[in-house]
């Protein structure tokens, strides 16, 4: 009986384990095809502000801490409509759903974020309130 019941407490504790690491772990919202097209969205639209390798210049940081730490409580809705709706500054829109959705994918993946199947669809990106912590220190 003392046996099981450690075995059970033992189960228990992996179970939880699994759960907090579930939790930390970002969800797959893009393809690798999107975040691979969206490098060269934003080496011809954003680097020149944000920096080639995405520390920031003009414009903030969009990597990292300095970018999007827990306590920014960023979602991926509210910085994808940042985008889509302000970026590249000053010319606002400028850039196709495609575009907006490829240059999302790759400050994802470059924050850490795995790709998978299902392709970053613009519509449901806006509304989007999963997190977005950057996994990047
Ligand atoms: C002409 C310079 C310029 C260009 C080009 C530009 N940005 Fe920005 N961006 C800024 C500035 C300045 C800010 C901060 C002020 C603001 O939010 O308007 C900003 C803010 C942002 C933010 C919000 C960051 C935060 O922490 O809230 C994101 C995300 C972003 N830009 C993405 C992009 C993307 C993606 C592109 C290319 C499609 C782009 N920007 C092009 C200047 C630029």
């Amino acid at each position: 009986m003392k046996t099981l019941k450690i075995a059970g407490s033992a189960v228990a504790g992996v179970l939880l384990m699994a759960a907090s690491a579930g939790a930390a772990t970002p969800p797959a919202l893009y393809t690798d095809a999107q975040a691979t097209a969206g490098s060269t969205v934003f080496s011809d639209n954003c680097a020149m502000c944000h920096g080639a390798d995405l520390t920031g210049a003009a414009g903030p940081a969009l990597i990292g801490q300095a970018f999007a730490a827990p306590g920014s409580n960023y979602t991926v809705g509210a910085i994808f409509s940042e985008i889509a709706e302000q970026m590249p500054a000053g010319q606002p829109g400028s850039l196709s759903q495609t575009q907006y959705e490829q240059v999302m994918a790759y400050i994802l993946k470059e924050n850490g974020f795995p790709s998978g199947s299902t392709a970053l669809n613009y519509k449901a990106s806006l509304a989007s309130t999963v997190p977005l912590v950057s996994q990047v220190k």
